[in-house]
């Protein structure tokens, strides 16, 4: 019996919305006697879990945080001089607080509906100014999920364009040797199912011909050397290849920029910008190109366009190249980005500007400059020339260092068993510094005698020595004080919709409760400090939690093993596809590389699948939104010694538990293939059944919908990957861990500190408290569903007149009785104070409405009263009530500007524009530009911080 009253532990109560009594009424709405009998209607018997989950009873939040505690008391936060892409760094509070910890920011979704979004648009524009203008390039986007990664992402675009046509003519890319070794495992994981061959070796004696089509380098490289590549990039040129430079985003305030350089993509991290280590995320990657690549990149990119009035507005440009319009044609997957992060890390440089972070980046380079000096006085060889924040030391004995230093607690990056490197970062004191040199007076038994000898340039190289200007556009010259900086970001803040104001019904999207007792300890620096590179028995804590949490998630999905590695779903996919793959070639079947979609599947699966080398076969749906049983029959037979794989979204798309899920999931295994289950509707399976029972092999979960990880307005995500045991021996590795076979992150846990999220949200809910935020998903959807079938055709229910935890409507009718489109509806609920829902996916002309669990019954009915006010609307343009085109649709949505002004030229009132219903009088949120002009935008690309003259 699912119930909300007898399950004991009080967090229940706080994160599923309705009370008892709304769920009766709720109930008696949909014409069903009580939960258990909703369930049973919806999801069919032949997949329901038959045993619990063995998860344990939720505890309250008190006992949750202390629990916490004690677990983060087990991670050992050391003086860490480890480098290799993670640093330490001050996050400014007024930025933790305002940012990091405020719902405000961290509750936003990806700025689809720009109108309410041009606060994050804004501070995400600023992001690309602030990354073209350290990197020297034209253009960059806003972001991408690791450097790793990025670097990846950039070997793609490059190989994509130098290879122009079907057969590849260029299929190498050089990879110096001196790049971090992560970087090296993800490249070697996404080079080889497109075909491209990487070369190892040092640039200096490489031999580049016409067979590269790039090179990928690293400034300053993982040693922490500083070299000009200047006449290795002509070289590379030369031979009709491209250049990726992986750059140091803070030692580009002092280091000519890779623009300057001549390089054709710069990327890297901003982590070092403000935003803690988090055992290995999550942060924002930057990827920066020169223009002519600008119809190439991947990820996010802002543009500036203007609004119906002719206003400034922003939105996200080149919509139409995302992997969910151009599919198996997309050379990327990338979804969830990092915004959250890139905010961050964006205002962090709003705060310092150009001189605060110069003033940063010389700090580090003197304090590194001196302990050079001081190690050197003692007749340590140390190797870098030319350094910013990382010396190189060779000839030593590293087993007895590595003792010695543990002893002390610190951390440093052992090279090999004759040579460290040590990488000083914006929190190093001169207390680190001493602490340093008495490490290697003891190691050396000889006492240094250098005094600091002051800031100098030489360990930079004169023609590296950065002469342009960077950040001189006025938001990066005025925020400096913390009064400014707080209101800078709530005047942003302000501009945005998210979860704090009122519900995001985005179907496939999940934007259920991120509570704040499950974010807190994402904060505490027992986790936050932690490099992900730190040795093992520094980290107990976080063991216990990836532990703990991969039980767990095995628990849900019925699966046996799983990898909490990719970064987003779209990484799972392509992590889960990786397992996939392996498994093929392990049993001598590497021939079968096609893969079956339903036409229903989300953007990123033909994506993924392309990405790891498969052929994609569509598959069609029927009429109901179903898998078309006999046109998957005729495709899976008509490929079947070369069948590799299925991938099914489940509940489908359509918000439907097919029936027959089981029959496909056989038949694909009965021809040889696996079955990939893409988990973004888990939402809907947990504690009732799942992947493992309906029969799939693997399947991704997306952290940030089911495990509330909140979405940060694009990003943070997590994906992590549960798998049969057939496919548990392939799972990603990573090279800290002695085996990097199959990375697809920079960090072995990817953006490990936001798995604290999730884990906190199973053990505040415990195995009872999941099944019914399950139970509540699809009792919310129904009773939606109920109330609006009076009025909107609904596409697609289950067999008893269902649907399960999402549901369509169809506006299609509506262009043709009335001239109104989706997009009209959907911005007329922004006057209503609503985020619009999932716009034309997976049916074009229709949206998809997920309420979540978390929502109450008012709330539900405030949204559905506006949808049921904006049929009326229609109503009235299909009668002539209203005009055809001067109506509040077409002209929604509605500033308080043209709402205000002094002329009101509309066959409507101000009244019926503004405050349209009873709720909207109590508390209106006001979109602060009009309609965004989509193709104006993309005709006038501007993807940077204008010149001020054009605010004049
Ligand atoms: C069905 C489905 N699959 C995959 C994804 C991709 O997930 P992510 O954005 O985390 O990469 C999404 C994202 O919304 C989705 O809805």
């Amino acid at each position: 019996m699912l119930q909300l009253d007898t399950n004991g532990a009080e967090f229940i109560k706080r994160h599923i919305g309705p009370n008892s009594e709304d769920t009766q009424s709720m109930l008696s709405a949909i014409g069903i006697e009580s939960i258990d009998e909703l369930i049973n209607k919806t999801v069919p018997d032949i997949i329901r879990s038959k045993k619990p989950m063995q998860i344990p009873p939720g505890l309250s939040e008190f006992d949750m945080l202390q629990s916490l505690k004690k677990i983060g008391e087990k991670n050992i936060i050391a003086s860490n001089f480890i480098g290799q892409g993670y640093y330490g760094t001050i996050t400014p509070s007024v930025i933790l607080r305002n940012i990091f910890e405020n719902p405000g920011w961290y509750t936003q979704y990806t700025p689809y509906q720009a109108e309410i979004a041009q606060g994050r648009l804004e501070s995400l524009l600023n992001f690309q100014t602030m990354v073209t203008d350290l990197t020297g390039m034209a253009i960059s986007n806003a972001s991408l999920l690791d450097e790793a990664t990025a670097a990846a992402e950039a070997m793609a675009m490059i190989f994509n364009h130098v290879n122009k046509s079907e057969n590849t003519t260029q299929p190498k890319l050089f990879v110096d040797q001196s790049i971090f070794i992560q970087t090296k495992d993800v490249l070697a994981t996404r080079a080889q199912p497109i075909g491209i061959e990487l070369v190892e070796g040092d640039y200096q004696s490489s031999k580049i011909d016409a067979s590269y089509f790039g090179a990928i380098i690293q400034y300053p490289n993982s040693k922490g050397s500083i070299e000009d590549y200047q006449q290795f990039i002509e070289t590379v040129h030369q031979a009709g290849g491209m250049v990726i430079l992986i750059a140091d985003i803070l030692a580009l305030t002092l280091l000519k920029s890779p623009g300057e350089l001549n390089a054709d993509v710069a990327v890297g991290n901003t982590q070092r910008f403000g935003v803690p280590m988090g055992f290995g995320g999550p942060h924002a990657a930057f990827f920066a190109t020169k223009d002519e690549f600008k119809r190439g990149m991947p990820g996010r990119l802002i543009g500036v366009s203007v609004d119906a009035q002719g206003n400034r507005a922003l939105r996200m440009a080149l919509q139409t190249r995302e992997q969910h319009i151009k599919r198996e044609k997309a050379t990327s997957n990338i979804c969830t980005a990092q915004a959250l992060l890139a905010n961050m890390a964006v205002m962090y440089t709003v705060y310092h500007g150009p001189v605060g972070l110069k003033k940063i980046a010389t700090r580090v380079h003197a304090l590194t400059q001196h302990l050079d000096q001081q190690l050197q006085s003692m007749g340590l060889q140390q190797v870098n020339s030319f350094y910013f924040d990382t010396l190189h030391l060779a000839n030593i004995d590293a087993a007895l260092l590595k003792k010695l230093a543990t002893e002390v607690e610190i951390n440093l990056h052992y090279i090999n068993n004759s040579s460290v490197s040590i990488t000083l970062d914006e929190t190093t004191s001169e207390k680190d510094i001493q602490n340093l040199v008495q490490l290697f007076e003891k190691l050396n038994g000889k006492k240094a005698t250098a005094l600091n000898a002051g800031v100098k340039n030489e360990n930079i190289p004169a023609s590296l020595l950065r002469t342009s200007p960077y950040l001189q556009h006025p938001v990066f010259n005025i925020h400096h004080s913390e009064t400014q900086m707080m209101r800078y970001i709530k005047q942003l803040e302000n501009k945005d919709l998210a979860l704090n104001t009122s519900m995001i019904s985005l179907g496939s999207c999940t934007m259920k409760l991120n509570a704040a007792t499950e974010m807190i300890p994402v904060s505490w620096p027992e986790y936050s400090s932690m490099h992900p590179f730190a040795p093992k028995h520094q980290t107990l804590g976080y063991q216990e939690i990836a532990k703990e949490l991969s039980d767990y998630l095995c628990q849900t999905t019925g699966f046996t093993a799983c990898s909490l590695q990719p970064n987003s779903g779209a990484q799972g996919e392509y992590a889960g596809l990786l397992t996939i793959r392996t498994y093929h070639q392990h049993n001598q079947q590497a021939h079968r590389n096609i893969v079956l979609i339903p036409i229903s599947a989300h953007g990123t699966n033909p994506a993924s699948a392309v990405m790891m080398g498969f052929k994609v076969v569509v598959v069609a749906c029927d009429p109901a939104g179903n898998i078309d049983m006999h046109d998957l029959k005729e495709k899976a037979l008509l490929h079947k010694d070369n069948l590799g794989a299925l991938m099914v979204t489940y509940p489908s798309t359509h918000g439907v538990f097919e029936e027959t899920i089981i029959d496909i999931c056989g038949l694909i295994h009965d021809l040889g293939g696996l079955v990939y289950m893409d988990g973004a509707n888990m939402n809907a399976q947990v504690g009732l059944t799942s992947p493992g029972n309906i029969g799939a092999d693997v399947c991704h979960l997306n952290l940030h919908k089911t495990f509330a990880i909140p979405h940060g307005g694009g990003g943070p995500g997590m994906g992590p990957i549960c798998v049969n045991d057939k496919l548990a021996p392939f799972l990603p590795g990573h090279s800290f861990n002695g085996n990097a076979k199959n990375a697809v992150s920079a960090a072995p846990l990817g953006s490990a500190s936001i798995l604290l999220i999730s884990y906190a949200y199973i053990k505040l809910l415990g195995a009872a408290g999941l099944e019914l935020a399950t139970a509540y998903a699809i009792l919310n959807a129904n009773y939606m569903k109920s109330r609006l079938e009076k009025f909107y055709p609904i596409l697609y229910a289950g067999k008893n007149g269902t649907c399960a935890h999402e549901f369509i409507i169809d506006l299609r009718p509506f262009k043709t009785s009335a001239g109104i489109e989706a997009e009209d509806v959907a911005k007329r609920l922004i006057d209503f104070g609503f985020h619009a829902p999932t716009m034309s996916f997976p049916v074009a002309g229709t949206i998809m409405i997920e309420p979540t669990e978390s929502e109450d019954k008012s709330e539900l009915d405030r949204f559905c009263d506006a949808l049921i006010a904006i049929y009326e609307e229609i109503k009235s343009i299909e009668n002539g009530e209203l005009d055809k085109t001067d109506n509040p649709l077409k002209n929604a949505p509605h500033t308080q500007k043209v709402v205000c002004a002094d002329e009101w030229n509309h066959k409507y009132t101000r009244q019926q524009a503004a405050f349209p219903l009873y709720f909207v009088q109590q508390s209106k949120f006001w979109p602060t530009v009009a309609r965004v002009n989509n193709t104006h935008g993309d005709r006038n690309l501007i993807c940077t911080c204008e010149p001020v003259a054009s605010y004049a």
